[in-house]
């Protein structure tokens, strides 16, 4: 318990989508790890109920209600975070929409536009604020949250398995710049979790079948650990089984 506590110990982490879902169980799994971190999501209620859990586990979190909508004001949480604690040691790029399920042809623009701009340009705006802070880090490391989507070309998932691919070669093209320094980013497509977002897509479906986020949590940390060695990698956890660590797939 003591060497957990320690593990994460002073490290400076923004979680984005911590609301919910995976980034709300990441997140609070950090802070029982002894990080300080700023939870990012529109919904300052849910916010408040992450903050809740991480009181339990003897920590405070920091609350940033932000839409990342607004792009053209991420560079302001750089700012802020630099101002408060001069670096950021973890970053969890999570948050996410699915969309509306349909063909290419019946998606509207604003739709297009609000999916690919949730999904792919607010992290391309999160890598430019955050990168100078991740390299005052002794050791940044950033973990994107991508979907298996991205190795089938699924009919009806348009905006999501386009933005997901594109987030996939953003992270790709960001881990090339940046193999000469400190930093480590990897991409985690998590497989199917039971989340609000899971429920929208697949509505029928049996949620006691699913993981749950606090079950895939445990393997944020690893990428997330200074001692982490892995770089530019998509951990696939589609067939993760908490039992057995060969079940996590690792792909170039
Ligand atoms: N669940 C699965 O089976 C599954 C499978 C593959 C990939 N994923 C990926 O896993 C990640 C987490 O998904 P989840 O299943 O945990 O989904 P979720 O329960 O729907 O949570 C999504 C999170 O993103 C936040 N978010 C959405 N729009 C936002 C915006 N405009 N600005 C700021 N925050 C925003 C939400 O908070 P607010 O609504 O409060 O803003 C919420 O905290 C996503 O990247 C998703 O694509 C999930």
């Amino acid at each position: 318990m003591a060497q957990n506590i320690q593990r994460f110990q002073g490290k400076i982490a923004l979680v984005t989508g911590a609301s919910r879902g995976i980034g709300a169980s990441v997140a609070i799994l950090l802070a029982s790890q002894g990080a300080q971190v700023i939870l990012l999501a529109r919904n300052q209620r849910l916010l408040e109920k992450t903050d809740d859990q991480i009181k339990k586990v003897g920590k405070t979190a920091i609350l940033l209600p932000f839409d990342l909508m607004e792009i053209e004001k991420i560079n302001l949480i750089g700012q802020a975070i630099y101002e408060r604690f001069g670096r950021l040691d973890i970053l969890v790029s999570n948050a996410a929409i699915l969309g509306t399920l349909t063909q290419l042809v019946q998606i509207t623009p604003e739709e297009w536009e609000r999916v690919l701009k949730i999904n792919f340009t607010s992290n391309w705006y999160l890598i430019r604020a955050l990168d100078p802070l991740l390299r005052l880090s002794a050791a940044g490391r950033a973990v994107f949250v991508t979907s298996g989507v991205t190795r089938r070309i699924p009919a009806y998932w348009g905006t999501y398995a386009i933005s997901k691919t594109a987030l996939e070669m953003l992270v790709r093209i960001y881990a090339a710049e940046t193999a000469m320094t400190n930093i480590k980013i990897n991409l985690l497509s998590p497989g199917a979790v039971k989340t609000d977002m899971r429920k929208q897509a697949f509505p029928g479906e049996d949620p006691k079948k699913l993981k749950n986020p606090d079950e895939i949590a445990h393997a944020f940390l690893d990428l997330l650990d200074q001692d982490c060695t892995l770089h530019g990698k998509t951990i696939d956890l589609s067939l993760f089984n908490p039992a057995n660590k060969e079940s996590i797939r690792i792909y170039d």
